[in-house]
């Protein structure tokens, strides 16, 4: 039988066979057109449209400011380029935390207005309601549990999450309440390996990890960090698969150079 992501558009259910299958998930973000022609073509299953675009597209120190308008614009330029990618939109801070009806109203508009295929939002069993009302809509949702950067002013560190006894079993609780809500995946971010795995086995829905070890049923990156285009942020758990930082400045500075020697452009760049 051939892999199911070998699927011609990648689906929720897809990535469900896919943990059935014990094939692991390839998650990358995106937040723009040309970047994310690339991602779909390298084969990445899932593009998200992270609110981390705060921080790599905008400057901000977390993802707090990023607005929903911000991220339905990110987003349309994404799900143009994604031919054969699921792409899940996270619904930025502020957006869905009041109540389950502004949690399905955001929803729809990202949906509407960008053309993404699902949404993500962080929590446990406190946003079970709105996961409930916006699966109603016919809108699927991933989960997020672990590390959720919008709480960073409750928590003031972004250190790994449950390692103690409470607050893991208050993980794993979290985690079936998402999974009975309706939640087709859930990030697990910066937590304990071991607690991961148990996560994995438990669930019948796949887990993404980020600085969750490697028995989660796939892995996420944030792009602009594996790509080595931001240097200022290097946890443990960061492959850099390039140092891109490096390679533009220097192109960029050999176009300064050649500007100011008059080396471009050449007769044969001219008309
Ligand atoms: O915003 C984001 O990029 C994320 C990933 C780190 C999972 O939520």
């Amino acid at each position: 039988m051939a892999p199911a992501s070998n699927a011609r558009r990648i689906t929720t259910n897809t990535l469900q066979a896919m943990k059935r299958e014990g094939e692991k998930i390839a998650m990358l973000t995106a937040y723009d057109y040309s970047l994310a022609r690339l991602v779909d073509g390298a084969g990445v299953d899932v593009i998200l449209v992270g609110d981390s675009a705060s921080n790599v597209m905008a400057g901000n120190e977390t993802t707090v400011p990023i607005t929903l308008e911000q991220m339905i614009y990110h987003a349309s330029g994404v799900v143009r380029a994604a031919q054969r990618a699921l792409v899940v939109v996270d619904l930025p801070f502020g957006t869905y935390q009041g109540d389950s009806r502004t949690a399905l109203e955001s929803s729809i508009r990202i949906m509407k207005e960008s053309g993404a295929h699902a949404v993500k939002l962080e929590g446990g069993a406190e946003v079970g309601e709105s996961v409930e009302r916006i699966l109603t809509a016919g809108i699927p949702v991933m989960g997020h549990l672990g590390l959720t950067p919008q709480s960073i002013y409750k928590f003031g560190t972004y250190t790994v999450r449950a390692r103690e006894k409470d607050e893991a079993q208050k993980l794993l609780d979290d985690a079936k309440h998402l999974e009975q809500a309706g939640c087709f995946a859930i990030v697990l971010e910066k937590i304990p390996a071991t607690l991961a795995k148990q996560v994995s086995a438990l669930l019948s829905v796949p887990t993404i990890g980020i600085g969750a070890g490697p028995d989660c049923d796939g892995q996420v990156l944030v792009l602009h960090d594996m790509l080595g285009i931001t240097q200022d942020f290097s946890p443990r758990f960061l492959r850099r698969y390039l140092n891109l930082e490096k390679d533009i400045q220097s192109a960029i500075a050999q176009y300064v150079s050649d500007i100011r020697d008059s080396e471009f452009p050449t007769e044969q760049e001219s008309y």
